[in-house]
């Protein structure tokens, strides 16, 4: 898929293009109405996603059997991906992985910086750019928050732009996750996404999942929010000022157990200690923002307990062979919401769908 770079006076300088709202800066990250990178969960509206969905859906069924399996993996089967993945992943790297594979993408990888140029003293920049010779999407998780921003930034600038996902950026975005725990949501509540409560539990701070999550929820009706963190780990103010913007009801607690009851899911993150620069972690009592058993008696029947994993203590294991926890399901379709959103950008969708 080639695509003309767009050269306007904004997109010139990286700086002034970064300090940008993001609203101002989509046309840049887009093709006609489609996501050509994807780097935050505001690219997604409700259109969009809902196609996702139903793609993702068509896709677990054709590839059920091996004729609709042969009929998938000959949709991209020209093309060539590259996955950057230079920050710990399971996952996110394995879902994307086999994402590519199940639509017959080719795939190559770095996982660390040690086996790349960098360490001769190549810029990451330059490295980056290196991948775009060979290939025809990279997929990337960067520790640096506005990296993959920038690498597609640079990318659509060049003669050979290709498409950027983002598969997690610093503590700032973590969009294709947003999508597969809307995807979760979407399932579980049989498409009716409108009018439901959302407890997100954890280190709200440092947690990108959630930051995106939230952007997400922007796009149904009548949704409430319910923030359960230590005081020291509280949602950022940038979201919390998104939520007003748009009207959408938040509280923030200490007490897990309030706001428990109305959950139509409950969403549990780790401790995010790699992001410590004083040890900040270890002086917070994290046992009040567990999921216990005892906790299933207290949530309603259809409540869906959710985690982005890794999982540390924050839910009990034996809490894993009650019907509402739906977090192994959550993580396999990680697989085909990245699959959709693949197809998605390809334009190929359509096909699959039809
Ligand atoms: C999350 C991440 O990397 O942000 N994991 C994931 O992608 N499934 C959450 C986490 O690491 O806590």
């Amino acid at each position: 898929m080639e695509r003309t770079p767009v050269m306007t006076s904004i997109n010139a300088n990286w700086e002034e293009f970064y300090s940008k709202e993001i609203s101002e800066k989509l046309p840049f990250f887009a093709k006609e109405d489609r996501l050509y990178d994807c780097l935050f969960a505001q690219q997604f509206d409700r259109e969009i996603l809902t196609g996702l969905f139903k793609t993702a859906d068509a896709l677990r069924t054709l590839t059920q059997h091996k004729e609709g399996m042969d009929f998938i993996s000959n949709l991209l089967s020209d093309k060539r991906a590259m996955l950057y993945f230079v920050q710990p992943s399971t996952r996110t790297f394995l879902s994307f992985l086999n994402a590519c594979h199940i639509m017959g993408i080719k795939t190559s990888e770095i996982r660390d910086t040690s086996t790349s140029s960098e360490v001769k003293g190549e810029s990451a920049e330059d490295t980056v750019r290196t991948f775009s010779s060979y290939v025809d999407m990279i997929i990337m998780r960067h520790p640096t928050p506005g990296f993959v921003e920038k690498t597609a930034w640079l990318m659509n600038r060049t003669n050979r732009p290709v498409p950027i996902i983002n598969g997690g950026s610093g503590k700032d975005q973590h969009p294709t996750q947003a999508l597969l725990d809307t995807y979760t949501l979407y399932r579980s509540f049989n498409g009716e996404m409108d009018n439901k409560t959302i407890v997100m539990v954890g280190d709200l701070k440092r947690g990108r999942t959630v930051r995106s999550l939230t952007y997400l929820m922007k796009n149904y009706k009548n949704i409430k929010l319910a923030f359960v963190s230590p005081g020291q780990f509280r949602m950022e103010p940038d979201i919390l000022e998104f939520l007003k913007r748009h009207n959408m009801p938040y509280v923030e607690t200490e007490d897990f157990s309030s706001v428990m009851k109305e959950a139509d899911a409950i969403y549990m993150t780790r401790i995010q200690d790699e992001h410590d620069k004083a040890g900040e972690s270890g002086k917070v009592d994290y046992s009040p923002f567990y999921f216990r058993r005892e906790h299933l008696k207290l949530i309603k029947k259809t409540c869906v307990i959710m985690h982005p994993l890794p999982r540390r203590h924050e839910i009990e294991v034996s809490v894993d062979e009650d019907p509402r926890a739906v977090f192994w399901r959550q993580e396999r379709n990680g697989m085909w919401a990245r699959a959709a959103l693949i197809s998605h950008i390809f334009g190929v969708d359509s096909k699959i769908k039809h």
